[in-house]
């Protein structure tokens, strides 16, 4: 029945229906592709090539969430993963297979929500490069808990986002608690994670196996890397870990 809440779907929806759809945002983000958004040109993350250049990320199956154009899940190719690829953006995911068709790589590239998966235990690594700090805070709530059962016993979740105290450089100007972000109907372009929040939100389920703000990289380097951003990785421990206690 049409606006009454019965379960927590019900009150996600309402939710939702408070702010802006992010389809709207993300569909033209990406239609001129010669803007100087710094995610932009085609390099990976060099959190991603420096975990697997020293052994931690081995291959295997990986699913990559708001991939955009497509760098980070076209490098993991590459590295020898099978990838899985979703956006929200038609756009976005037009370009990520014309990149992918250019250098003849077989990467699966769908435009999804990630709201619409529901994998289980099939990956060794979900990657989220920016992602997660565009979505609301209730929508972390099935956002990790998806992750979660997307992941193989011991696979890796590897996740970049917003620090904070870099407004004016890129990050957002406004540090934002949860609860401002419903007062303002607004995220304002985009959560900032303190160190502490980030370990609140996600040392249940995970394990943390790297929290370390990323590295800048220049315009002549072949990695992505701005200091504005956190880099996490996260590892799902063996055995539940509630199960264990
Ligand atoms: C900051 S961009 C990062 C793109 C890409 N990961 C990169 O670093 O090049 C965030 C991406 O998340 C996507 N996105 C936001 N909400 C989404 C959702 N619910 N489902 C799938 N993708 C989403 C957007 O379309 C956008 O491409």
């Amino acid at each position: 029945m049409e606006k009454t809440i019965k379960n927590v779907q019900d009150l996600y929806e309402m939710l939702d229906a408070e702010f802006r759809s992010a389809k709207q945002f993300w569909e033209p983000f990406y239609e001129d592709r010669d803007r100087p958004i710094p995610f932009f040109p085609n390099k990976p993350d060099e959190n991603l090539v420096e975990q697997v250049n020293s052994g931690l990320l081995t291959g295997g199956k990986a699913m990559e969430l708001g991939c955009g154009p497509g760098r980070n899940a076209l490098y993991l190719t590459q590295a020898g993963y099978s990838v899985d690829a979703y956006d929200l953006s038609e756009t976005a995911i037009a370009w990520a297979k014309e990149r992918a068709a250019e250098v003849q790589l077989d990467v699966n590239f769908e435009c999804r929500s990630v709201f619409e998966l529901e994998p289980q235990q099939e990956y060794d690594l979900v990657y989220d490069s920016g992602c997660l700090h565009h979505l609301l805070p209730h929508q972390r709530i099935p956002y990790i808990q998806m992750i979660t059962n997307a992941l193989k016993p011991g696979g890796y979740f590897g996740m970049t986002c917003f620090a904070p105290g870099f407004g004016g450089l890129g990050g957002p100007e406004t540090v934002m608690n949860d609860w401002e972000v419903y007062q303002e109907r607004s995220m304002k372009g985009g959560l900032a994670f303190t160190e502490e929040k980030l370990r609140y939100l996600l040392e249940d389920p995970f394990e943390c196996v790297e929290l370390r703000p990323m590295q800048a990289m220049g315009k002549g380097d072949d990695r992505f890397g701005l200091p504005i951003l956190w880099v996490t990785l996260w590892r799902k421990p063996l055995t539940d870990k509630k199960k264990g206690d």
